[in-house]
């Protein structure tokens, strides 16, 4: 055994010196582990595959390889295996796929909300038009029905287009806390209401960026709207910022208390009209679209849950505190 499957295993190899592989193995893996091995065996066909491993709660991906080995008659006397960490290969595999996702999801919502603005502007012009020029009460009530349910497709439409970075950004210098410290303040007092405190804790050596102030407002917003819904009961939500020199990127952190987030729902929570809530009280659009506006700055936004320590905010006594989510969104100091 070498270094690499002894630290895999989180043993030193002069430890398992003189003892069997199947001792350090999980009792289900050793009864896959030997029918395997009883196969190349029989059939003196080798095996290759890939397996997935829990380690301290860690997955870990194995590329894993048995060969077998002749004697002089031809009969299959040894078996050679050999394990591969591929970990990391698959995380970026997996990165790459997510990518090529929102690619092609941006593209088709971009497609049908650029096809659909045209006409649905018609539709709002000869309806307000027609609501003008009606004498009866009734016919101009509907077509106000007509009006403001138009304008509601057309708030949907714009914010697919956001999300596929097809609305005009209008990026100029500006102050990165002040525009996190501004969503902030606008929303802390109705979530104060609702039993929901905000926490901030800034970087004070925050540059000017070049960034799009009404839009990436909008996307602190969303966030702390999104924290806000997933905490009915009360809770707190931490904002944090801080800049990385060495990278040249600034970034904003927003965690809560919340129930946190499904590992299934993990990848599909920027997809466009993804949403766990009632018909009405949410779109699915709140998080595409500041993914759009986050890419459209050459940034990243990502999520996960439950919170990291470093990330996890204080909660007050009694206060419920779930494994909340962690939202991160980073942006390049200098994209001129
Ligand atoms: N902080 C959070 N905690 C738990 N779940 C979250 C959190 N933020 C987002 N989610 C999940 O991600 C889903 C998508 O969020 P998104 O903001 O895109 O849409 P929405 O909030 O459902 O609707 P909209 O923002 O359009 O009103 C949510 O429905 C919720 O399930
Ligand atoms: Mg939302």
């Amino acid at each position: 055994m070498n270094r690499a499957y002894a630290d895999s295993l989180g043993l030193s190899p002069e430890s398992v010196v003189g003892r069997k592989e199947t001792e350090f193995l999980d009792p289900e893996e050793v009864h896959i582990s030997e029918e395997k091995l009883a196969r190349v065996f029989a059939t003196g066909q080798g095996t290759r595959e890939e397996i997935r491993r829990k380690r301290d709660g860690r997955t870990m991906w194995m590329h894993v390889i048995r060969v077998p080995v002749r004697g002089h008659d031809g009969r299959v006397n040894a078996v050679l295996k050999s394990a591969r960490d591929v970990t990391e290969i698959k995380n970026y595999q997996a990165q790459l796929i997510q990518a090529q996702k929102m690619e092609s999801l941006g593209k088709l919502a971009g497609g049908v909300a650029h096809e659909i603005n045209t006409p649905l502007g018609i539709i709002l012009g000869y309806a307000q038009l027609l609501k003008e020029d009606a004498q009866d009460e009734a016919m101009r009530e509907d077509l106000g029905i007509v009006e403001k349910q138009t304008k509601v497709c057309r708030k949907i439409v714009a914010d697919l287009l956001g999300f596929s970075r097809q609305s005009v950004s209008e990026k100029q210098e500006m102050c990165f806390n002040n525009s996190v410290m501004e969503a902030v303040t606008l929303v802390r007092h109705t979530f104060e209401m609702e039993r929901v405190s905000i926490v901030t804790v800034l970087d004070e050596r925050m540059p000017i960026i070049y960034g799009d102030p009404e839009k990436l407002k909008q996307v602190w917003i969303n966030l702390l709207n999104n924290a806000r819904d997933a905490m009915p009961e009360g809770g707190t939500i931490r904002v944090a910022t801080s800049l990385n020199i060495g990278r040249r990127t600034v970034t904003a952190f927003f965690s809560d208390t919340g129930p946190g987030i499904e590992p299934e729902h993990l990848k599909k929570v920027f997809d466009p009209f993804f949403s766990t809530k009632a018909v009405g009280q949410g779109t699915g659009l709140g998080l595409s679209v500041s993914f759009g506006i986050v890419e459209d700055h050459e940034g990243d936004i990502t999520v996960t849950s439950p919170v990291p320590d470093e990330h996890r905010p204080e909660t007050e006594d009694g206060a419920p505190a779930g494994p909340g989510a962690l939202f991160t969104v980073d942006l390049p100091l200098d994209t001129s």
